[in-house]
């Protein structure tokens, strides 16, 4: 994996067996850096809580695993019943295509992407 800034958009790129894919490089759950963490297969995983996604979606395939954080923590505590309420969030996925060696990654305004952009398309 590796990742790169154009204006505000932090991009993670990964090689899934020749094939290339371009998402969020920010965790939708507290922002730590995904190209940090460990990309089995399609999966990536994020380096601080373990979130994992799949990276050809965007969508989360596991929610955080955080110790301390279990259930009768969450349902006992303040603080568990604040944390226990943090929503971990799918990211962005950008089409790509390699050409003459050089991988292209669209990136659309704010205004085109997400659930409302391909619902209108
Ligand atoms: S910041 Fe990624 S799992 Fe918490």
């Amino acid at each position: 994996m590796i990742r790169f800034e154009v204006g505000e958009n932090e991009i993670l790129i990964a090689n899934i067996d020749g094939s290339i894919y371009a998402m969020n490089d920010r965790c939708g759950h507290m922002n730590a850096s995904l190209c940090k963490g460990r990309l089995v297969a399609n999966i990536v995983e994020c380096p601080l809580h373990k979130v994992r996604y799949d990276v050809t979606t965007g969508k989360v395939n596991r929610e955080p695993k955080i110790p301390g954080f279990e259930e009768v923590f969450i349902e006992t505590t303040h603080m568990g019943k604040i944390a226990g309420g943090i929503r971990t969030l799918d990211l962005n996925i950008y089409n790509t295509r390699v050409e003459n060696g050089v991988i292209q990654v669209e990136i659309l305004p704010e205004c085109c992407v997400g659930p409302q952009a391909s619902q209108t398309t």
